[in-house]
C-alpha cells in the first residue's frame, strides 16, 4: 500500500478562498485580528508572518503588536485589556511561547473569551469539553479535524491515538476527536511502551516534536497518520513521522511542510471571521477585565 497524501496546502487554500468570498460581502467593514508577538523567537516570527500574509489575502486586517522580550507582565496585560475593549478588534492571539518571566496562564486568561480565536481561554476550553457549538476551537486541532473530514471517513468508534498533551494541540485534539465519537487515547512522554499503543490506532495524530520518531513498525496497516510536528533535522523541516518509512503502510498521511501547518492558519482566520460575525450582532458578551473579575457585565 502507498498512502494517499492529504494535501493541507490545497485544502487550506480552498478554505481561504471561500472565506475571502464571504468577507468581501462586508465591503464597509473588515474583520481584524490582533497578534501579539513578544520577543524575537525566530520560529514565532515566521509563523506570525505567515498569518499576516494569509490574513491580507482573505481580507482580514492583521494588527501585529511587537513587544520587547523584557516587557513586564502588567504592561502586557494592559495591552491585552486595550484590545479587549477596542470594538475594531475582533480576534486576539498571543503568539506562544512567551519569555520565561511572564506567567503564560495569566496572560492567556486575560483575553476576552469573545475574542479568543485561538480557543486557549478556560471558557472556550470548557465549551469544547461540553461539546458546545459556541466554542472557539484551537486552530491546529480544528484543522486536523477538517483534514480527516476531507477524506470522508466515519470517525465514530475509531481508535484515535494522540501523541502529546500540550494545551495548544494534544489536549484539545483529544476532546475534539472524543466529541466526534472516536475512542481516544492521549499519550505523552511518560507513556509506557508507546509503539504497543500506536499499533492499535486507526488514526494517529502526532504532536510531540520528536523528529521522525514514528516508524512503520509502530503502526497498523491502513492507519491514518496526521503529523503536527514541525522539527528541524540536518537543516531540513520534518515532522514526528518517518514519512518515507510510514507511507508504504498507512492509508493516508500528511506531509511536512504542506500538511497541518497551512490548515492551522486557515482555521485561525475562519475563527476570526466567526468572531467578527458574532461581535457585529452582539458587541460584547463577556466582561473584558480578566477571568478573576467579578463586575456585572
Ligand atoms: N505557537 C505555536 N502554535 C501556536 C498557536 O496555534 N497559537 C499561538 N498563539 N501560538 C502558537
Amino acid at each position: 500500500m502507498t498512502a494517499q497524501i492529504i494535501d493541507g496546502k490545497f485544502l487550506a487554500q480552498k478554505i481561504c478562498s471561500e472565506l475571502k468570498q464571504k468577507i468581501s460581502a462586508f465591503n464597509d467593514n473588515s474583520p481584524c485580528l490582533a497578534v501579539i508577538l513578544v520577543g524575537d523567537d525566530e520560529a514565532s516570527r515566521i509563523y506570525v508572518r505567515n498569518k499576516q500574509k494569509k490574513a491580507a489575502e482573505v481580507g482580514i486586517n492583521c494588527r501585529v503588536i511587537e513587544l520587547s522580550s523584557s516587557i513586564g507582565e502588567n504592561a502586557l496585560l494592559s495591552t491585552i485589556n486595550e484590545l479587549n475593549n477596542d470594538p475594531d478588534v475582533h480576534g486576539i492571539i498571543v503568539q506562544l511561547p512567551l519569555p520565561e518571566h511572564l506567567d503564560k496562564q495569566k496572560i492567556i486568561f486575560s483575553i476576552s473569551p469573545d475574542k479568543d480565536v485561538d480557543g486557549f481561554t478556560p471558557y472556550n476550553n470548557g465549551l469544547l469539553s461540553y461539546n458546545h457549538h459556541d466554542a472557539f476551537i484551537s486552530a491546529t486541532p480544528k484543522g486536523v479535524l477538517a483534514m480527516l473530514q476531507s477524506i470522508g471517513i466515519d470517525l465514530r468508534g475509531k481508535h484515535a491515538v494522540v501523541i502529546g498533551r500540550s494545551q495548544i494541540v494534544g489536549r484539545p485534539m483529544g476532546k475534539l476527536l472524543l466529541n466526534h465519537d472516536c475512542t481516544v487515547t492521549i499519550t505523552h512522554s511518560h507513556t509506557v511502551n508507546l509503539p504497543s499503543i500506536t499499533q492499535t490506532a486507526d488514526i494517529i495524530v502526532s504532536a510531540c516534536g520528536q523528529p521522525q520518531m514514528i516508524k512503520s513498525s509502530w503502526i497498523k496497516d491502513g492507519a491514518i497518520i496526521i503529523d503536527v510536528g514541525i522539527n528541524r533535522l540536518n537543516g531540513h523541516l520534518c515532522g514526528d513521522i518517518d514519512f518515507e518509512d510510514v507511507k508504504s503502510k498507512a492509508s493516508y498521511i500528511t506531509p511536512v511542510p504542506g500538511g497541518v501547518g497551512p490548515m492551522t492558519v486557515a482555521m485561525l482566520l475562519a475563527n476570526t471571521f466567526e468572531a467578527f460575525l458574532r461581535q457585529k450582532d452582539h458587541p460584547q458578551h463577556h466582561c473584558c477585565h480578566g477571568h478573576d473579575c467579578h463586575c456585572s457585565k
